[in-house]
């Protein structure tokens, strides 16, 4: 049975897309038939961290309005077996894309694949309600500051009440996904620390992504930072999809190690 999963967070900027890539990649690793779908409209941003940005030809809007076929519009990645995605529109209005039409296109999708992973745009308004509102599970993409917390509530919020789920009296399975980690800075008092933001948002958490350069290295690359498996956030979500897949793993990258002065001088690969 499909699993439609929405990468959702009402912030911008706090790794929503990343995630999406790198988890949906992930997933495809492990054989299951993943689609991700960019719902950003305007932005599409997909497409560059999957670096199939050269071959995007139709977008969602495009099949929502009949202009083109699913099998046009669905790009299949160059790396990994059974991942494809489908990108946003990037010129047309946002309210191009209608309710009625992305159920018909996740109705389709679910006849071939086994996970639907829909990329939200930022906010809590029409955007970020249409990519969470045939969800069956949602993944809260948190940064461990204030701003970001309060959005993730309000997003939680939204997912308790605007999803169909929600409208039929079920609920959408929801946890929670700490990206942007650092750390030393949380040994500081600079930023908020996971048990913080676990209890003011009382969903389980999934998995803990450092800030890492590597996410910046692989994005410039147009490689999802999951195929970095040296790097500590390639790492960390290979570990959060094992987990998303029912796996048992220990959390890492969560705690502060003081690095001695011969690691400071010669430090590894970040
Ligand atoms: N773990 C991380 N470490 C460092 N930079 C990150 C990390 N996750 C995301 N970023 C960077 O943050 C920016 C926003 O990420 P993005 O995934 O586009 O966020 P969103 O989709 O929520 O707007 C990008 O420049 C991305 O490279
Ligand atoms: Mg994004």
């Amino acid at each position: 049975m499909a699993k439609v999963v929405v990468i959702t967070s009402g912030k911008g900027g706090v790794g929503k897309t990343t995630s999406c890539a790198s988890i949906g990649t992930a997933l495809a690793m492990q054989g299951h038939r993943t689609v991700l779908i960019d719902f950003d409209v305007g932005l599409r941003n997909l497409d560059l961290v999957m670096g199939c940005e050269r071959r995007v030809v139709y977008d969602l809007i495009n099949i929502t309005t009949g202009e083109a076929k699913l099998s046009q519009a669905l790009i299949r990645d160059k790396r990994v077996d059974n991942l494809y995605m489908l990108p946003a529109s990037q010129t047309r209005d946002k309210d191009a894309l209608t309710f009625e039409g992305i159920e018909l296109v996740i109705n389709e999708l679910k006849q071939e694949f086994d996970f639907i992973l829909c990329d939200s745009p930022a906010g809590i308004e029409r955007g970020a309600v249409m990519a969470m509102y045939f969800a069956d599970e949602a993944i809260v993409v948190t940064n461990p500051e204030v701003s970001s917390v309060r959005d993730s509530d309000r997003i939680i919020g939204l997912l308790d009440s605007k999803t169909r789920r929600a409208e039929q009296g079920e609920s959408v399975r929801t946890c929670l996904l700490v990206t942007r980690y650092d750390p030393e800075r949380v040994e500081h008092a600079d930023m908020m620390s996971v048990q913080d933001i676990e209890e003011i948002l009382a969903i389980p958490l999934s998995g803990v992504i450092p800030e890492s350069q590597a996410v910046l290295r692989a994005s410039n690359q147009g490689i999802p930072v999951v195929h970095d498996s040296e790097s500590d956030a390639g790492q960390a979500y290979m570990d959060m999809a094992a987990r998303f897949l029912g796996e048992d793993r220990p959390m890492r990258f969560i705690d502060f190690e003081r690095k001695g002065l011969f690691s400071r001088m010669f430090g590894g690969r970040r």
